[in-house]
C-alpha cells in the first residue's frame, strides 16, 4: 500500500482525495517539484539527490504565488524522507510535492485563499532516453515568458504550454519538443533545460531566456568548470546554433543527461552521443547515485 503525504498526514493514497470545486484544479494555481532518489545496490541505500535545493526553489516559487507552506526546507526534508522510510523503495525513485490553492472558492486570485500541500513517490527509470540519444524539433508554441506565466517557476498551470509543445512534437514523430522565446532565442525543452558544445565549450541558454532554473543545470554547470575543466557559457542562443553545434543535451531532474542527436531532421555532429556529452553523464550517474566522494554530500541517505 502507497503511503502519500497529505493535509499534514501521512495516509493511503486510496484517502488522499481533493473536491472536484479545489482552485487549483480550474486555474493552475499551484506549484509543484519533481525530485530523484537514486537506488544505491552496493550500499543498500537510498539517496535523494539535491534534496534542500528542491525544496528551496519550491518555497521561493510559493512566493511567486502566494502560497502559504506551513513547513520550512528542514522540515519538507524530513518529511519526504520520513515518506520514503514508509514506502520502502529498493528502486530509482521519483517524488512529486505540490503546493496549491486547495480552497473550492470560484474565480482566480492568488490571496484570501488556504494552501494544500501533498507529496507522492512513483518508481521512476529514464524518463527520456539516455542512452542512443533523441531526436527533437522546436514547437510551433513559444515559451511562456515571465510577464505571462514565469517559466522560472514550477507552476502547474504553465505546464499546459509544455503539454501543447510536448504532444504536437509526439504527433510530429520527434522524442521531444523545443521551445523559442516570445523573442525567437533557444530557452529549453518541455522539462529540460539545454546545452550545446562548440569547438569543446559548452554555452546554456541564461535565465533570462525563460527557462526553468533547473537545479541539474546548475550541478552540470559546477561539475562541467570543477571536474571536466571546461568553459560554460550562459548566453543568449539563436536557433541555427543547435545545426552547427558539435553535441546538444538536454539534462533535468527527470531527464538527466539526455543526448540530442538530432534538431529539426539535422544531424547533431556526428549524429551519434557526442564525446562530451558522454563524460557529463558518466559523472552525473556517478554523484547523483553517491558514488563521487567529493559530491556525497549532495545525495541525503534515507535508511
Ligand atoms: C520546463 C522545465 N525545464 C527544466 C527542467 C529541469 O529542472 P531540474 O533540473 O530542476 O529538474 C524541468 C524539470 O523538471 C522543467 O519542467
Amino acid at each position: 500500500m502507497q503511503t502519500v503525504y497529505f493535509n499534514k498526514q501521512f495516509v493511503p493514497l486510496s484517502e488522499a482525495k481533493v473536491s472536484i470545486r479545489t482552485n487549483a484544479l480550474h486555474y493552475g494555481s499551484g506549484v509543484f517539484e519533481g525530485i530523484r532518489a537514486y537506488w544505491n545496490a552496493t550500499e543498500q541505500q537510498l539517496f535523494v539527490f539535491k534534496l534542500p535545493e528542491h525544496y528551496e526553489r519550491m518555497v521561493s516559487n510559493c512566493r511567486v504565488l502566494k502560497l502559504k507552506l506551513d513547513h520550512d526546507v528542514k522540515e519538507l526534508c524530513a518529511i519526504t524522507v520520513d515518506l520514503l522510510r514508509r514506502n520502502q523503495p529498493k528502486e530509482d525513485t521519483y517524488i512529486r510535492p505540490i503546493a496549491y490553492i486547495s480552497s473550492e472558492g470560484l474565480g482566480p486570485k492568488l490571496v484570501g485563499y488556504e494552501t494544500g500541500f501533498a507529496i507522492y513517490t512513483i518508481p521512476l527509470g529514464d524518463y527520456i532516453d539516455t542512452s542512443v540519444g533523441i531526436r527533437v524539433g522546436f514547437s510551433s508554441w513559444r515559451r511562456i515568458s515571465d510577464n505571462t506565466i514565469p517559466a522560472r517557476c514550477k507552476v502547474t498551470g504553465g505546464y499546459v504550454n509544455s503539454a501543447l509543445a510536448r504532444t504536437e512534437a509526439m504527433e510530429q514523430g520527434y522524442d521531444e519538443a523545443l521551445f523559442l522565446t516570445q523573442g525567437g532565442f533557444v530557452s529549453e525543452g518541455s522539462a529540460e533545460n539545454l546545452f550545446l558544445v562548440r569547438s569543446g565549450t559548452l554555452i546554456t541558454p541564461d535565465r533570462s531566456q525563460d527557462i526553468l532554473e533547473g537545479i541539474t543545470r546548475d550541478v552540470l554547470l559546477t561539475l562541467c568548470q570543477e571536474e571536466l575543466g571546461l568553459t560554460v557559457i550562459e548566453r543568449q542562443v539563436g536557433r541555427t546554433e543547435l545545426y552547427v553545434a558539435d553535441e546538444v543535451f538536454l539534462c533535468g531532474t527527470g531527464a538527466q543527461v539526455a543526448p540530442v542527436i538530432e534538431v529539426d531532421r539535422r544531424p547533431v555532429g556526428s549524429g551519434k552521443m557526442g564525446p562530451i556529452t558522454a563524460r557529463i553523464q558518466q559523472l552525473y550517474f556517478e554523484v547523483v547515485k553517491g558514488n563521487h566522494p567529493k559530491y556525497r554530500h549532495w545525495c541525503t541517505p534515507v535508511y
